[in-house]
């Protein structure tokens, strides 16, 4: 872990501030305000997000705030600054795109996303892992969802900057997402530390199916009796930030609290689209799939309900399931 007075803090945060002013001041800001004004966000969530802009150019950050070799070492440390290792050319990390701090649940800033304005690729730059920024722990957006709200209730999340933030624009200001990795068992952790409902809202898309399912199986090792996990899948092409766009607060909020489907509803769907559990073979290749999974299950009761659940579909002995679960294979990816 960092020191907690790691100077890396204070230089992020001068980023920060200087990708903020860009967006304010750069002769060149028109292309970036437009292009989030089409996106459909206003000043104010801008400013609450705390969105910049970071000029186009090799080195327009290092001259702001490097003064001499040590302090660009210290820009190349927290991954705003990048050195060739053949030629050893320094240059900005983020240039021509739009910045989106990510702060660490206490407010720190620990990294950026950046986006480009166009389809130029990457689409999303993010910062690479630095002393004070793991991107496998951190969640975009939970401290401005905490900012937000007195009383989280329920987290959602997401995949993308961009769909945190419209949710927000649009009063929904309970998502935070993942930084381009899976959800992990450590990002449950910390947020079943805060709520006791988690849900899922991915893309509607193969990767954000897929990405569904690894959820799952990072959510089963946290599941205590008492908290919730639930999984709401959009519409084939569209994702959370096109949704809420396209229908509102209202609909988009009636739309978790009726088509959200708790954890364990989707487990069985989704395994008994494999198994199907309409012959005897496919009860036994059902049982075969999700005992494991069950077993994973901290929470007695849950874990007892499931093995109930599971009996019913197959039409099985409780007993046998409970006791056939003790010699089950280990868990399947
Ligand atoms: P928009 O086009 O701005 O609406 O982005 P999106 O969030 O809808 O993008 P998409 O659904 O394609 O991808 C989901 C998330 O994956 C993004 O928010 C990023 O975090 C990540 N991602 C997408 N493209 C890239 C990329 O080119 N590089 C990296 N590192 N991450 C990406
Ligand atoms: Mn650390
Ligand atoms: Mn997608
Ligand atoms: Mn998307
Ligand atoms: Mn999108």
């Amino acid at each position: 872990a960092p020191r907690k007075d790691s100077p890396l803090y204070a230089l992020l945060e001068q980023a920060a501030a200087y990708y903020r002013q860009q967006l304010r001041q750069h002769p060149k800001k028109a292309r970036a305000v437009s292009y989030l004004k089409q996106r459909g966000l206003t000043g104010h969530i801008a400013k609450t997000y705390d969105i910049g802009m970071a000029p186009p150019g090799w080195d327009n950050l290092m001259a702001h705030l490097a003064r001499d070799s040590t302090e660009v070492k210290a820009l190349i440390e927290a991954g705003l600054v990048v050195e060739n290792e053949d030629s050893g050319k320094r240059y900005d990390r983020f240039r021509d795109r739009i910045m989106f701090p990510i702060r660490d649940s206490r407010g720190r800033v620990i990294g950026f996303g950046g986006r480009v304005l166009g389809d130029d690729k990457p689409k999303y730059l993010n910062s690479p892992e630095t002393p004070v920024f793991h991107k496998g722990q951190e969640l975009y957006g939970l401290y401005e969802a905490k900012q937000q709200n007195r009383q989280l209730q329920d987290i959602l999340v997401v995949e993308g900057y961009m769909d945190v933030i419209a949710l927000a624009q649009h009063g929904v200001t309970n998502a935070v997402a993942t930084l381009g990795t899976a959800t992990s068992e450590d990002h449950l952790k910390r947020l079943f530390r805060l709520v006791h409902s988690v849900t899922f809202c991915f893309d509607g898309d193969k990767a954000g199916r897929q990405a569904a399912w690894r959820a799952l199986n990072s959510a089963l090792p946290v599941l205590e009796d008492g908290r919730h996990v639930r999984f709401l899948f959009l519409p084939d092409g569209q994702d959370p930030d096109s949704m809420v766009r396209e229908e509102g607060q209202q609909a988009f909020e009636q739309r978790i609290n009726q088509q959200a489907q708790p954890l364990t509803e989707y487990l069985f769907r989704h395994l008994s689209e494999e198994a199907r559990p309409d012959s005897l073979e496919g009860k036994a290749h059902l049982a075969a799939l999700a005992l494991p999974l069950i077993d994973r299950v901290p929470g007695s009761l849950l874990r007892r309900l499931l093995r109930q659940s599971l009996a019913q579909i197959t039409g099985m002995d409780l007993n046998q399931v409970a006791s056939e679960a003790a010699q089950a294979p280990a868990a399947q990816q």
